[in-house]
């Protein structure tokens, strides 16, 4: 076990005026990049081309029902079956403030009663795993103060899921990464990740610039973590960062030394996403998980922290162990079996509620 003592909120920061060295620049970036969770959520856009059509759809059939007292209680029928992949009572996209466009429904849009229990079961494993979240500051120094003594220098550090980019930005600032990658599903949020990386870029430059000395490109860095890099480390930051739209599971992580997964609302996924990683990780590299543990063979676990410690919820880091594996090694087991009676209570009350 892990003996660092781990920070329990964030401290207390004076926003940076002036740049008088290197770690003047990383504090203003670190700064920066705070504050993403509140981020205005925009709604899916409603287009025959849209790739979310489907989600687009299931979701309309089950917000027509949530609308429509007399279809509640077949809702809750519908919904009732699938509770371990659930996060919340209700799915928050059907809701009020939900991602569905208020717009009508396209031609050709199914009713609820046309939809299969397996397409809503797998509506229900998107839906969830669309939720957004970001740790906190000092929960992400707790992160990279943990991870950092498996790790050798440099190295590929990816995010599937990356969101607004937290992640990424603050694994290519902290540690000595070669190489950081974002892989996030939703446009919007892929687009808010590359505004905030050519935001980043801009002021890395205009602290560069403002440097009483010109950092040089073999100048040696002390990160605020402690590790030792060269000035290159900001000179070529722009180099070290990258964000992928794309779905995880078509992003090949081959060559990654740190997977970063947030994965407290992908309990479902979290087989097929240990069964990804055992085919294409080397042996040796870094997996972290947040709430949900890997339950599979090519994994050893090497440091469990408990909700409370190094975050809020659950951070488990794991090493890619043994050949690469072909055969998917783990079965379904959804960790979350809530009792039926009580949820149909809760989300009688919610519907009746508005
Ligand atoms: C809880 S957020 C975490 C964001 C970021 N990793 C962080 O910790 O700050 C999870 C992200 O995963 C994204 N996501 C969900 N399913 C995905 C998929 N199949 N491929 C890529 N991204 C996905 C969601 O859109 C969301 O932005």
């Amino acid at each position: 076990m892990n003996s660092t003592i781990f920070r329990t909120e964030n401290r207390p920061v004076a926003p940076v005026e002036r740049f008088r060295q290197p770690a003047d620049i990383i504090e203003a970036l670190l700064q920066s990049i705070q504050g993403g969770e509140s981020h205005a959520r925009p709604t899916l856009e409603l287009t025959p081309e849209s790739p979310f059509l489907p989600f687009l759809e299931i979701g309309y059939a089950l917000r027509a029902c949530l609308e429509k007292p007399a279809c509640h209680d077949y809702l809750l029928q519908r919904l009732r079956p699938h509770l371990s992949v659930m996060v919340g009572t209700l799915p928050a996209s059907i809701q009020p403030l939900g991602m569905l466009p208020k717009l009508a429904p396209l031609p050709g849009f199914r009713k609820l009663e046309q939809i299969s229990d397996d397409e809503l079961h797998h509506w229900l494993i998107q839906e969830g795993g669309l939720i957004y979240g970001e740790m906190q500051r000092f929960e992400l120094e707790n992160y990279f103060d943990a991870v950092r003594p498996h790790l050798a220098p440099g190295g590929i550090m990816v995010d599937l899921g990356s969101g607004l980019g937290k992640v990424v930005m603050t694994a290519a600032l902290t540690l000595s990464f070669s190489r950081c990658i974002g892989v996030e599903l939703m446009n919007y949020r892929h687009r808010l990740a590359q505004e905030r990386l050519v935001r980043l870029l801009t002021l890395t430059r205009q602290g560069l610039d403002a440097l009483p000395t010109p950092l040089k490109p073999d100048t040696p860095l002390r990160l605020p973590s402690g590790q030792m890099v060269n000035g290159r480390h900001l000179l070529e930051l722009g180099a070290r960062l990258v964000f992928i739209e794309n779905d995880m599971f078509k992003v090949d992580v081959r060559g990654a030394s740190l997977v970063f997964v947030y994965s407290t609302c992908f309990g479902p996924l979290m087989d097929a996403l240990s069964n990804k990683l055992a085919r294409e990780l080397p042996e040796g590299a870094l997996v972290t998980t947040t709430t949900y543990p890997i339950q599979h063979p090519g994994f050893q676990l090497l440091e469990t922290h408990a909700p409370g410690t190094l975050s809020w919820t659950s951070v488990m880091i794991y090493r890619r162990v043994g050949p690469p594996m072909t055969e998917p090694a783990s079965t379904a087991r959804y960790l979350h079996h809530p009792d039926a009676d009580a949820w149909e209570a809760r989300a009688r009350a919610e519907i009746g509620g508005g």
